[in-house]
């Protein structure tokens, strides 16, 4: 093995960003190399998965996990390989999925956070269909969703790391989907390429109108990833006993105002029905089991999954902006490092 650099490049929060996120906001500098303490292993990472739920962790205040601190390495999943080891579950070689960090080096432990995957596997994959956005998919469209063969499903942020794949199992189930997209490519690439019934551009349709052509009996499950206007609108065409699974709100993460209340809520009285958010982090014990059923259909061909990769850390900010613009298609992977 070559000798190890002296110095680990990484990501730094500088200031608390106001809308998107800018290189005033954060920097790149030469760090230390972490140190590795007693049951730790040291990890080169490889290739690192950015979530929308990463710009809401630069924010000060308690989410689900603390804030970043200004000084720290701005938070991140990554993957990559052992180069050293304290720790008796892994060795130089094997690829640790963990919470990496915006940084080409970082430690690990055997804890709910990092895991060691099949050697050889493909990291990408792992960043996607096989990591949380897999996991989100399946939990939020089967568990919280309760979606079943015959029903109507809308996803939004269709053409999107997690949207893309509930469109997909919620095809193999049996349902008629709708997914909703940014652009006429995106909504062409779910049609075409992942087999969507239908697809709305929230930019220059009307969706009140399109959601009536395209969901002629209403919406039994609305998977939503962006809130505001949209999350709204599908409220006005949802169906008795409907679902509405709250995943994400990407269209708020970037406002200093909090949104105003989606006035279709009220329809959930009239036609019965609920709303519910949940955290995937919470359905962990389910991941391998969720993971195996997700492989099984990637190997039939059944689910496709996309990634959309950005070069280096220099595309931090680019790479985590391009979910608040629309300028990805598929799951968002920085490619850090090769594996050799
Ligand atoms: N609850 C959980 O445990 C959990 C876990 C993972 C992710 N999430 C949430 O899931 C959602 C999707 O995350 P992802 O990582 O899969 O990202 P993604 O869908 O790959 O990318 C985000 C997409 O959101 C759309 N978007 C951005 N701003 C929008 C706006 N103002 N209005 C409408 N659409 C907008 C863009 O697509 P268009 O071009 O279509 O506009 C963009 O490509 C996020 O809200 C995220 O926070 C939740």
């Amino acid at each position: 093995m070559s000798a190890l650099p002296t110095t680990n490049r990484r990501i730094v929060l500088r200031e608390r960003p106001v809308g998107l996120l800018s290189w005033d906001h954060v920097e790149i500098e030469d760090g230390p190399m972490p140190e590795m303490g007693e049951n730790e292993a040291l990890v080169r990472t490889e290739m690192i998965g950015i979530d929308a739920t990463m710009r809401s962790w630069l924010n000060a205040g308690e989410g689900y996990l603390p804030a970043v601190e200004i000084g720290e390495v701005v938070r991140a999943s990554g993957a990559g390989r052992v180069v050293a080891s304290n720790c008796p579950a892994y060795e130089p070689g094997d690829i640790i999925i963990g919470l990496s960090g915006l940084q080409e080096y970082f430690t690990c432990t055997d804890d709910l956070f990092s895991s060691k995957v099949a050697a050889g596997s493909d990291i990408a994959p792992l960043l996607s269909i096989y990591g949380s956005t897999g996991l989100t998919a399946y939990v939020g469209l089967i568990d919280i969703g309760q979606a079943k063969e015959g029903e109507t499903v809308v996803v939004s942020a269709a053409g999107g790391a997690t949207g893309s794949i509930v469109g997909q199992i919620a095809k193999l189930m049996g349902c008629r989907v709708v997914g909703i997209a940014g652009t006429d490519e995106k909504c062409r690439f779910v049609v075409d390429e992942l087999g969507f019934d239908a697809a709305i551009n929230h930019r220059t349709d009307d969706l009140a109108a399109k959601l009536k052509e395209h969901c002629p009996k209403r919406v039994d499950v609305y998977f939503d990833n962006v809130g505001g206007r949209v999350l709204d609108a599908v409220l006005g065409r949802i169906a008795q006993n409907g679902r509405v699974v709250l995943c994400g709100s990407i269209s708020a993460y970037n406002e200093t105002h909090k949104p105003p209340g989606p006035a279709n809520y009220i329809n959930l009285i009239s036609r019965r029905g609920r709303m519910e958010g949940f955290i995937a982090l919470d359905h962990w014990d389910r991941f391998p089991e969720i993971t195996e059923v997700l492989r099984g259909w990637v190997e039939s061909g059944e689910v496709r999954h996309v990634e959309h990769f950005f070069e280096g850390l220099e595309s931090s900010v680019d790479a985590l902006n391009a979910l608040f613009t629309g300028a990805n298609t598929g799951k968002v992977i920085i490619r850090v490092a090769d594996p050799s």
